[in-house]
């Protein structure tokens, strides 16, 4: 085995551009102090590089008001550790008890865990199923919302199956109901376009380590300057240390103590490096790439595939079972064997393996990054036949 053949984008992007190590490196070595807390020159670059980063992200999310000349609020993009902290933020900042929540069976633990939560303390939850491809009829979160929903959550791009939902038709209802609409974006932020306006998101969640090529510990919210969230976390923010309570206005509602600035830096990197590839180009090469995965795939004995087939309105992320096998050890010969690196199991995203029927052990997941290549490919499909043969 001479190398690792890494196809477990969906869990992290794997590697990260070299300027992205390179920008971690030297930005924290020669500004690594504290932002915001003291007024001398490296506090000053530390801070101006979190507020261009803000801005970066900002213009990223919002090319249509961008575009029209629209300026869109930066302090309303707050920096979180990844999309499980900023969904937390969402979901407590806007649902409460008594409250209803509308959300989909895609969704990962990084939803249905917190809205669970809320539900346990009084608030109700609909979970909205797909069709039998695993796309949301946006019709059906009309059907769900009542006049006590207070916010509707829905993933953009599953995890688990890669198949991406029409944000455009659901925001639209969100936006004819009144009611606010929060996306997870943790599988398609870098990969798909996402503009928060046409799309008419309030809460635009994203993490900063898959197809944004941050670090691992990185991710935020693009909070819409209409849309409205309690802060529900409370602590330091630099500034007015007096006021006994914390501070109501963008970016300190949402962000508490120190930011992590080594990372912000990588993930200002990771942004500037899918930028300057462009988010077309990388689907493109990535879309090629999983289109001979999935033929190869489909047409092995005993290999079933989950979930759409269609090589559009989807992200190169596919989950497939190989008969007589459990997906663990699947995965296990694939890494052990082929040095071939991918995730098994139910993926955090347990009600969609419910929904397909690969529950309770769930699936082999591959999921394509930018650095993969058609040997990969190869070598991938290669290997699940082999496997596959062991046992027919
Ligand atoms: N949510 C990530 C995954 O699907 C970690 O693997």
């Amino acid at each position: 085995m001479d190398e690792i053949i890494y196809l477990d984008n969906a869990a992290t992007s794997f590697p990260k551009p070299d300027v992205v190590h390179d920008t971690v490196r030297d930005f924290y070595r020669d500004n690594g102090v504290n932002p915001g807390r003291t007024g001398c020159d490296l506090a000053i670059n530390a801070e101006q590089m979190i507020h261009g980063t803000r801005k970066k992200f900002s213009a990223f999310f919002n090319k249509s008001l961008i575009d029209a000349g629209v300026e869109k609020d930066p302090n309303r993009l707050v920096f979180t550790m990844n999309a499980t902290m900023s969904l937390n933020l969402i979901i407590n900042g806007v649902v409460g008890p008594g409250d209803h929540v509308v959300t989909t069976v895609l969704e990962h633990n990084s939803v249905i865990r917190p809205v669970n939560h809320k539900v346990r303390e009084g608030a109700e939850a609909t979970y909205v199923k797909p069709d039998a491809d695993g796309y949301i009829d946006p019709e059906d979160i009309r059907k769900a919302i009542k006049p006590n929903t207070k916010l509707v959550v829905v993933n953009h791009a599953s995890n688990v199956t890669g198949v991406v939902q029409d944000i455009k038709a659901i925001g639209a209802v969100c936006e004819e109901e009144g009611v606010p609409f929060a996306v997870d974006t943790a599988q398609s932020a870098g990969v798909l376009p996402i503009d928060m306006a046409e799309c008419n998101v309030s809460f635009l969640v994203f993490t900063g380590h898959k197809g944004l090529f941050g670090p691992t510990g990185t991710g935020g919210i693009c909070v819409a300057d209409d849309a409205e969230v309690k802060g529900t976390i409370y602590g330091g923010t630099g500034v007015r240390s007096a006021v006994p309570y914390h501070l109501e206005e963008y970016p300190y509602r949402l962000e508490a103590g120190t930011l992590n600035l080594a990372g912000i830096a990588g993930l200002s990197a990771g942004l500037d490096w899918v930028q300057k590839r462009g988010t077309a180009s990388i689907y493109e090469h990535e879309m090629g790439l999983f289109g001979k995965l999935q033929t190869g795939l489909r047409e092995i004995k005993g290999v079933s595939l989950w979930g759409t087939k269609n090589l559009k309105e989807r992200v190169a992320t596919l989950s497939v079972s190989v008969e007589h096998y459990d997906a663990s050890d699947v995965g296990t010969i694939l890494d052990v064997e082929y040095g071939i690196q991918t995730r098994t199991g139910l993926h955090c995203a347990p009600l969609i393996h419910e929904f397909h029927g690969s529950a309770p052990r769930g699936t082999v997941r591959f999921s394509v990054g930018p650095f993969n290549t058609d040997e990969h490919i190869e070598k991938a499909v290669n290997a699940v036949a082999e496997i596959a043969a062991d046992r027919q």
